[in-house]
């Protein structure tokens, strides 16, 4: 069997690494981690061209899409409409990941539990509602309705924050076009998680819980990330509130798109807030999450490269196989980032790696043979082991070993 991975992150080379335990590996463009497990192919995900013609020449059974911008630009409508068999939703479905408004509205029509919300395109108006939300002693959260790097939603305590939000995005154009319509909700209190779902038109399964860290710096302070560290199991989720989730925010979201003539193919991460114990749904996105996925899939034994192909198929879904012990990710990052960041910066890896532990490529690249930093986010370093605590030590040993200048991490990656 042939698989093509079509991305270039430390998501990516989590998935090339566990599909490799059942296929053979390609990916577009991938990464030096990748290049170790499978062959990488210079194609950029922007091209979607080149990568119709990469499937032509490999002929995957196959093909997974990583990153959210190829699926939210149609890459899976195109290969699946050139008969290839696509892991991705296509671009109507993707629009729940590009567009905060089309995602709230779709929540609404649904019945899915979200927080009260306005959508608007007049500052005056966003602020209007901004305020009433204050008067009435609540907070807001303003969303530039467009995909923005990770960086287009702000937590507002106080109502200034709001209006400062609401003016970056709508007349300053912090966020280009997507701070073009804004959307204005009620800041939901309480534990936030995610759920990555394999669904395949109404029928879906969920794979292990992982909780993500996305401040920068320890104690949860620092700028919002990407995400900087994930465990999984996670204590507090038990299996009564994933079987809430998946039938109060999974099922109806399903069934709402298949009955407006949308069949969902792919992952569907639902970022969750649950207050009151009801999940409240944050967003949707349309893609494994990054580095959740670094941590979910050392949990996953055999069976998921045909869970994919499965779903991507449309045929019935059979879960795979789990396995018992605990995971955690600590990302390994260029310091500056979430801002700015210097690249190019000479990294020397340890010559051993203890047994159960992967270090996920994200931002590398090869200079003339030399491993340099490329990206903020630059390693996953991913440990398993009986119990968390496990895990979490060598983890982090091998995080201490990797060198590079300006590295950082947080400490505090599975206790926080
Ligand atoms: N780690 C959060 C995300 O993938 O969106």
């Amino acid at each position: 069997m042939k698989t093509l991975i079509v991305g270039s992150g430390g998501r990516e080379h989590a998935l090339a690494w566990k599909l490799a335990q059942e296929s053979e590996v390609f990916c577009a463009p991938g990464n030096p981690g990748t290049a170790e497990i499978g062959q990488n192919f210079a194609v950029p995900v922007s091209d979607h061209a080149a990568i119709s013609e990469l499937c032509r020449q490999i002929e995957p059974d196959l093909v997974v899409v990583g990153p959210e911008d190829p699926l939210i630009d149609g890459l899976a409508d195109r290969l699946r409409a050139e008969g290839f068999v696509v892991f991705g939703p296509g671009a109507a479905c993707a629009q729940l990941e590009g567009s905060k408004a089309f995602a709230k509205d779709q929540m609404l029509l649904a019945g899915v539990p979200n927080s009260r919300s306005g959508t608007f395109t007049d500052p005056g108006d966003a602020i209007k509602f901004a305020r009433k939300l204050y008067a009435e002693g609540r907070q807001a959260v303003v969303k530039a309705s467009g995909p923005a790097l990770g960086k287009g939603v702000i937590v507002c305590s106080l109502l200034e924050e709001a209006e400062e939000a609401i003016n970056s995005m709508m007349v300053e154009r912090d966020f280009g076009d997507s701070g073009r319509t804004v959307v204005v909700e009620e800041r939901v209190f309480g534990r936030e998680f995610s759920l990555l779902t394999v669904c395949s038109g109404a029928s879906r399964i969920s794979l292990p819980v992982s909780q993500d860290h996305k401040r920068a710096l320890d104690g949860d302070r620092g700028p919002n990330t990407g995400g900087m560290g994930t465990f999984s199991p996670v204590p507090w989720i038990h299996a009564d509130l994933i079987a809430k989730t998946e039938q109060e925010v999974v099922d109806p979201m399903l069934r709402s798109l298949q009955a407006q003539g949308m069949d969902y193919r792919g992952m569907l991460f639902s970022g969750l807030m649950v207050e009151d114990r009801i999940p409240y749904c944050l967003e949707f996105n349309v893609r494994f999450g990054d580095p959740e996925t670094q941590s979910v899939l050392r949990r996953i034994g055999t069976g998921f490269w045909e869970l994919l192909r499965a779903a991507a198929s449309g045929e019935p879904l059979v879960a795979p196989e789990w396995l018992n012990h605990a995971a955690m990710t600590v990302v390994v990052a260029s310091g500056g980032y979430p801002g700015s960041y210097r690249k190019g910066v000479e990294i020397e890896l340890p010559t051993q790696i203890p047994a159960g532990v992967e270090v996920f490529h994200a931002g590398t690249k090869r200079e003339s043979g030399t491993l340099v930093t490329n990206g903020g986010r630059v390693f996953g370093v991913s440990a398993v082991g009986e119990s968390l605590a496990e895990a979490r030590k060598i983890a982090y040993e091998v995080a201490n070993l990797i060198e590079f200048e300006g590295k950082f991490f947080r400490k505090d990656i599975g206790t926080a």
